[in-house]
């Protein structure tokens, strides 16, 4: 199983979850973040010029997947988060080690459902 962690922007937030629910990818979690992307804004003050290492508001998703579902993940977020602008935003892989689903006591593969994509 693999955690896919994905930073995106917040107006693209809907649009992403659409091309997720497309892919049949179920089960996720999407938090408010603050976040920073490597542009940096110059300040002139009375010291000189500084550098402002500014945070934006951006949506981080956490989903995770069966090792079927890992492509279909990052190509339906990396389809829809995309506006050609720096700062669309990250995708990271992780490996995960155990996925336990509380109601059933279910554990990994079949803790993170469905196991294969539809048109695989
Ligand atoms: N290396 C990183 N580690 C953790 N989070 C990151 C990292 N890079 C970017 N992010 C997150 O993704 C958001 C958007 O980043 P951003 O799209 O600017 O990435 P980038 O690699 O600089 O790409 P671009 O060149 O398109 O700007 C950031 O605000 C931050 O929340
Ligand atoms: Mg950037």
């Amino acid at each position: 199983m693999k955690l896919i962690i994905a930073t995106v922007r917040p107006d693209k937030l809907n649009d992403v979850l659409e091309a997720l629910y497309r892919a049949e990818v179920r089960g996720l979690t999407a938090s408010r973040v603050m976040g920073h992307g490597g542009e940096v804004e110059r300040v002139e003050n009375y010291r000189g010029t500084t550098v402002k290492m500014g945070l934006q508001e951006k949506v981080r998703l956490e989903i995770g997947v069966s090792e079927p579902f890992v492509d279909v993940t990052v190509k339906a977020i990396l389809g829809a988060a995309r506006t050609g602008e720096v700062g669309d935003g990250k995708i990271f892989v992780l490996d995960v080690e155990q996925v336990h689903r509380i109601r059933t006591g279910e554990r990994d593969e079949a803790a993170v459902t469905p196991t294969i994509p539809a048109g695989v």
